[in-house]
């Protein structure tokens, strides 16, 4: 199965993304968990990625369609995949598309969660994130079992450096400039789902595999 999570940042696709892995058997491709791990090993492509996140500004199509490209010929896609936090803009999403063209595979679904605004600055600056194998967390609304420690691998749970009010603001703007209109786009493909992101975790996991 080939699928797609869809939404704002702090809407909840990293979290979903979790219980996907778990029932289907097939790997989570986080754009923000790949430059995030470059940015870990100093890579250069990490640096000049880090200017942009630090700003809370999309990094380059350029940048990202390369590691697409990379992470979907590994083995591991051949049973499908997940994608989250891409594509976010048009020119990637018309990549991708082609990608998969020539890969002969198709896109299953695109599962949006949808979250207002106002509801996301309180989910990102409540948020902790594993060190390790980057699930998220929440101090109030999904806490982990044991303080400060991922529930997934025993991680230590730290706050991402783009999770700050400020920040919180451009990644909004960025998401209703560039990528909400990709909403169209996966609508008219006939793939485009809409799941109320707002309920409590579980609930949003039980309407998307009910969805799925
Ligand atoms: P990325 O890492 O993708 O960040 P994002 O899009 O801002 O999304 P988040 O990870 O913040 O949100 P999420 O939807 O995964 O929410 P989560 O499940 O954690 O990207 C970071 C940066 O990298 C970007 O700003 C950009 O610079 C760059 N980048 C990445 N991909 C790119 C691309 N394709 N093109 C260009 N640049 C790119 O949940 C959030 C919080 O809410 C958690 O605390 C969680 O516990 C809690 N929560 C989850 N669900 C619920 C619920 N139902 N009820 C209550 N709380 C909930
Ligand atoms: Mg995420
Ligand atoms: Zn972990």
């Amino acid at each position: 199965m080939n699928l797609m999570l869809f939404g704002a940042p702090g809407a909840g696709k990293g979290t979903q993304a979790k219980f996907l892995i778990e029932k289907y058997g097939i790997p989570q491709i986080s754009t923000g968990d790949i430059l995030r791990a470059a940015i870990a090993d100093n890579t250069d492509m990490g640096m000049e990625a880090k200017k942009f996140m630090d700003e809370g500004k999309l990094v380059p199509d350029s940048t990202i369609i390369g590691i697409i490209k990379d992470r979907l010929a590994e083995d591991d896609c051949k049973k499908g995949f997940i994608l989250d936090g891409f594509p976010r803009t048009l020119a990637q999403a018309q990549a991708l598309d082609k990608l998969m063209a020539d890969m002969e595979i198709l896109l299953d679904k695109v599962i949006s969660l949808d979250v207002p605004d106002e509801l996301i600055v309180g989910r990102i600056t409540g948020r902790r994130v594993c060190s390790k194998c980057g699930a998220s967390f929440h101090v109030e609304f999904n806490p982990s079992k044991e303080e400060n420690v991922c529930d997934y691998c025993g991680g230590e749970l730290i706050i991402r450096k783009d999770d700050n009010a400020e920040t919180v603001k451009s990644r909004l703007e960025a998401y209703h400039a560039q990528t909400a209109p990709l909403i169209d786009f996966y609508t008219d493909m006939g793939v485009f789902v809409e799941l109320d992101g707002t309920k409590d975790v579980s609930e949003v996991t039980k309407d998307m595999i009910a969805a799925l």
